[in-house]
């Protein structure tokens, strides 16, 4: 991560707790992969939650920025509380500074944030602070939802999404219509938690395994297609990244010379994208079976099934069938997230933990 502030932030990162803002797009997910990447202490807003560090989350999927040394007030509040912060937290007077102020949930009507970062201002120049808006040494960030103010020294110069416009799917040598954005491949990463080994069982072109690989994880692709193989193998290439690929079975994984695997991720074919496989819910049922035989105890999967575009039926199926599914073939879900695609499709992103017997 760039720092935005100079100077030594160090201790930020591990004396006190951190705000951190999640990027709008689905604020649960991002609430659920913040959690599983460092801990949630209190969700503050929908948007906004408390960690006790940040460490972790420089391959978020979902965090938009970082603030160290938080602050918490409320609009009748600010003077007092803002003050009160900033003695606890004094920044360098050498250095000049400004506040910068955004918007992140509910509009109420006389809450206005510039208004706002000028009473902050008013207080820094008071406490002997050089104001300079145009190019500050030092930025105090304020985050508005309603009436509620949070605040902090941001670490981000931009979300941790470094290297997606150049990785995403469409810009790899082989691409399919099939291929996961690195958004949906990274979450499901940080979801199932960042220990290899990894396997994808169905490996497609590779979205998963090049996500993996490229954070240094462990990584195996299985994909019954050989055109798949090539093609991920092609892309692991371009992406200078390195997996095992394997072209095999995900029915009769086995087979294959794969155990000890402890995070699986994987989206399974659906509709005319299966590829000389039963239906989707029989296929997905054999590759649960399968995949617990070379899942290490506790392993954690995450998948992406596809849906109705309302996210209640899964694979054609009510979500107590699927539940079953997977208790059936030994592992238990503990987090599932619906994610809209488009008119026809949705998706239901599932975490499950593989079960001892
Ligand atoms: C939805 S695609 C996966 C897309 C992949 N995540 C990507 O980023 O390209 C599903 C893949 O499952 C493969 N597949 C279908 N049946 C299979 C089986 N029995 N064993 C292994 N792979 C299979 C298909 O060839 C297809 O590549």
């Amino acid at each position: 991560m760039e720092p935005v502030n100079n100077g030594d932030l160090s201790a930020f990162h591990m004396e006190k707790g951190h705000l951190v803002l999640g990027s709008g797009w689905h604020p649960s997910l991002f609430r659920a992969e913040v959690d599983s990447l460092t801990g949630v202490i209190k969700i503050l807003t929908p948007r906004i939650v408390l960690t006790n560090s940040s460490s972790g989350l420089d391959d978020s999927a979902t965090v938009d920025q970082i603030l160290a040394q938080p602050g918490i007030g409320s609009v009748s509040t600010l003077s007092n509380s803002f003050s009160e912060w900033l003695s606890d937290n004094p920044l360098n007077k050498n250095d000049s500074i400004a506040v910068r102020w955004s918007r992140h949930g509910e509009r109420k009507p006389g809450v206005k944030g510039i208004e706002l970062a000028k009473e902050m201002g008013g207080i820094l120049t008071d406490a002997g602070y050089k104001i300079e808006l145009e190019n500050p040494e030092q930025v105090i960030e304020l985050l508005i939802d309603g009436e509620e103010l949070y605040w902090g020294y941001p670490l981000l110069k931009e979300p941790p999404r470094k290297g997606w416009k150049e990785r995403v799917a469409t810009q790899r040598p082989f691409f399919k219509p099939v291929s996961l954005d690195p958004r949906h491949a990274r979450l499901m990463l940080n979801l199932a938690g960042t220990k290899g080994p990894l396997l994808d069982p169905m490996c497609g072109t590779g979205g998963v395994l090049i996500e993996s690989a490229s954070s240094g994880i462990e990584s195996t692709g299985v994909d019954l297609d050989p055109e798949m193989v090539a093609g991920t193998l092609q892309n692991l290439e371009w992406s200078d990244t390195k997996a095992r690929v394997i072209c095999g079975d995900a029915t009769r994984l086995s087979e294959l010379d794969i155990t000890g695997i402890r995070m699986v991720c994987f989206d399974p074919p659906y509709g005319r994208n299966a590829w000389r496989s039963d239906s989707t819910p029989e296929l997905f049922s054999s590759v649960l079976d399968s995949l617990h035989s070379v899942c290490n105890y506790e392993a954690v999967m995450c998948c992406m099934l596809p849906s109705t575009p309302d996210g209640a039926l899964v694979m054609g199926m009510e979500w107590q069938d699927i539940e079953k599914l997977f208790s059936s073939a030994g592992w238990k879900i503990d987090g599932d997230w619906f994610i809209p695609v488009h008119a026809s499709l949705g998706r239901r992103l599932v975490r499950a933990e593989r079960l001892q017997s």
